[in-house]
């Protein structure tokens, strides 16, 4: 799995870096090229001489090699990684990768990196609880890093609780995990809508929601990085899609996404639709401004939106995948149930605005997924790139028994 792929490993200053000689080892007998580098502090707890015989490669740690005056460019290092692991990471790291205080060539190379980053936090347990360091790693997720979780066990401290890094084997399969789901979509065509959409009333007034687009450009981008070329139709939003897989159709009206869809469907095997849309638009869009008038207010006749999923659900061959969500603000079940059935879904993503940190315009979600076969999956709070994984992992098990 990790044959071939260029691992960066990010060492910090925690005691838990004598383990990485291990790790450094490990990767290299996966067959991975290994860079490794350091903060200045990490230095102080194993030799650099150590980790460059291992990994076969100059151990970097400053902008530039003193001896020699060569640069070492972060940017460069970025687009060279496959993945980068940050192990140990120590609370004062992952507070900088949190907050993009790049002050050495680790934090730097991070912020500049498009490769997939995992962290492993290694500390004392009272810093490993604290609400900076709580904040901090929940800031990472919500870039849609992966934290491997240190275990519970005897601290360097003599403390006992949770804060050793987990061990170099584990870490390893973490990674091989990662990629072993690499390349899954490879040629399938993914069809997403996402963000609002926005309904004028007159050239200056419209009727719109809140969706900011991130979960469904979270689906795009992770459809994109698994081999799939993802037609991602988008409502009017502020993001940017990354990959170079996604072709973006801009549309603003639910009439125009139906369109933009409907053109779509036939050459997909998978489509989530994923927009907010607005159920209604105004029949008597006035061609002016509307003037507050003194006695009565305007009065806005609303005809009903097609309902997209449903035209998918019905214009769909048995060979398509359909992937619905509910936003909810009451009797989730229930309603994410009938809009499965009524929509002809394989499946269908449930948030509830009654969850904190899920739903509109946060970088969060927590998710109840409700499958045609009757499987309620209830997921916890994660990024939204993490909730994309989980949902793109039970897509491509519905696509592989098509
Ligand atoms: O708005 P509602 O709760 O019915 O949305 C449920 C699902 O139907 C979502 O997947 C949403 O993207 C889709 N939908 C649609 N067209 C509409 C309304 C909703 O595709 N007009």
């Amino acid at each position: 799995m990790l044959k071939g792929k260029h691992i960066i490993l990010g060492i910090t200053g925690g005691i838990a870096a004598y383990k990485c000689a291990t790790l450094t080892r490990l990767l290299i007998k996966a067959g991975a090229e290994v860079q490794v580098i350091m903060t200045p502090n990490a230095k102080q707890f194993i030799q650099p001489l150590t980790l460059s015989t291992l990994s076969g490669k100059p151990v970097i740690s400053e902008f530039f090699t003193a001896n020699t005056g060569q640069w070492n460019s972060h940017v460069d290092l970025g687009l060279w990684a496959d993945a980068l692991i940050i192990a140990p990471a120590t609370a004062s790291t992952i507070g900088k990768m949190a907050n993009g205080v790049a002050d050495n060539m680790l934090v730097t190379t991070y912020l500049s990196a498009k490769a997939p980053v995992f962290v492993a936090p290694a500390m004392d347990l009272d810093m490993m609880r604290h609400p900076s360091t709580v904040r901090n790693l929940e800031l990472l997720r919500s870039y849609g890093n992966h934290i491997i979780e240190p275990a519970e066990g005897e601290l360097a401290s003599h403390l006992i609780g949770k804060g050793r890094m987990e061990e170099p084997e584990n870490i390893v399969k973490a990674l091989e995990a990662y990629f072993a789901t690499g390349e899954d979509l490879q040629g399938k065509h993914v069809l997403i809508t996402a963000g609002p959409t926005v309904e004028k009333i007159d050239p200056v007034r419209y009727i719109s929601n809140f969706s900011s687009g991130k979960m469904g450009f979270a689906l795009a981008e992770e459809c994109a990085s698994r081999g799939a070329h993802v037609t991602l139709v988008a409502g009017p939003v502020t993001l940017k899609a990354e990959h170079s897989n996604i072709h973006r159709v801009d549309v603003t009206t639910a009439q125009e996404m139906h369109d933009a869809v409907m053109d779509a469907l036939p050459k997909s095997d998978a489509v989530i639709l994923c927009a907010a849309v607005a159920d209604y638009r105004v029949d008597n869009v006035a061609e002016k401004k509307i003037k507050r008038e003194k006695d009565a207010a305007p009065v806005l006749h609303l005809t009903p939106n097609p309902d997209i999923a449903r035209a998918v659900g019905q214009a769909k061959r048995p060979d398509q995948v359909t992937v619905g969500f509910a936003l909810e603000t009451d009797n989730e079940e229930s309603n994410a149930q009938g809009k499965l059935e009524r929509k002809q879904l394989n499946f269908i993503v449930m948030n509830s605005l009654r969850d904190k940190n899920a739903g509109f315009q946060v970088d969060t979600n927590k998710v109840t997924i409700f499958t045609d076969k009757g499987e309620i999956i209830k997921g916890d709070c994660k990024s939204k790139r993490a909730v994309a994984h989980d949902i793109v992992d039970i897509l491509h098990k519905y696509l592989s028994q098509q």
